[in-house]
């Protein structure tokens, strides 16, 4: 049997699971199965590598992607300049990380706006958003930090609301927190609202719902959005294709 699963806490309703199991279902990889790997500590990692003899693949989900580094034997080298990974691949014991979260926007991103990509405002500075900020910096696309706290060149949405330069400078709004998810669907980054009009476009890295409050509020000024549905699916693509390379 070949073996696949994720491993994050917790992981109530997983995407993952279900988007694997009925492609192996669709494709009759009747060889293939897909489980879930729940555990509170990151050190748990090494007893079900210990367990799981026949895993071949595992994707990797909140709040593990930047703590399993240590754990892993080689990082891609596109992983090691994010400094997050979200696939691993397991072959003769070796554990190599990969992150297909930056391929999956990156594709995604580019089909959506094709070669004329504006300047970004990425929010938020986790694991997300450091796939995407690696995408922009290879698609030479200028971008712009906002993050709770201040640090080094970040800038803070009290910085945005204090001086309009910013939204009107770099037009394209990637949200890279978790803001706005099932079930807190209110929530919101804490963005200028008054500012914002029918020239930006928001990327929403939110899959659930499908239009988020920040696509509402971008789409109701005559913006255009997208959320995170077509990189969810590119990124399990692209973990397929790593777990099957020759
Ligand atoms: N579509 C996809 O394929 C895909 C792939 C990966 C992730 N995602 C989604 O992207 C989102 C971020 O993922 P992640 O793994 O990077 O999450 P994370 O590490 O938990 O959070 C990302 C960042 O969001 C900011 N943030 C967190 N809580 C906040 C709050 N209450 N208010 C304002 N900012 C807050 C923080 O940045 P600061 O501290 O700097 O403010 C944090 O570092 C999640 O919703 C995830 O589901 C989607």
């Amino acid at each position: 049997m070949r073996k696949f699963g994720l491993i994050g806490f917790p992981l109530g309703h997983s995407f993952s699971k279900k988007y694997f199991t009925e492609k192996f279902a669709r494709e009759n990889r009747s060889d293939c199965g897909f489980e879930l790997y729940e555990f509170p500590h990151v050190e748990n990692f090494r007893a079900v590598i210990e367990q799981e003899k026949e895993l071949e693949g595992l994707s990797v989900t909140i709040p593990y992607k930047e703590q399993i580094i240590p754990y892993l034997d080689a990082l891609d080298p596109a992983c090691e300049r994010i400094g997050a990974v979200n696939c691993i691949r397991i072959r003769e014991g070796k554990k190599t990380g990969f992150n297909t979260d930056y391929l999956g926007f990156k594709q995604s991103l580019t089909t959506w706006l094709g070669d004329t990509i504006p300047n970004a405002l990425v929010l938020g500075t986790g694991g997300a958003s450091k796939a995407v900020q690696q995408a922009l910096r290879d698609l030479n696309v200028s971008f712009l930090l906002v993050s709770r706290s201040k640090q080094g060149e970040q800038l803070t949405y009290q910085d945005l609301k204090e001086n309009t330069t910013w939204m009107q400078d770099y037009p394209l709004l990637i949200n890279a927190t978790p803001l706005g998810t099932f079930p807190q669907v209110e929530g919101m980054p804490e963005l200028p609202l008054e500012q914002m009009d029918n020239r930006h476009l928001v990327y929403d890295l939110v899959y659930n719902p499908a239009r988020t409050r920040l696509m509402q509020e971008c789409v109701s000024r005559g913006g255009r959005v997208k959320n995170g549905q077509d990189m969810l699916e590119l990124q399990a693509e692209a973990a397929w294709k790593i777990w099957n390379k020759a």
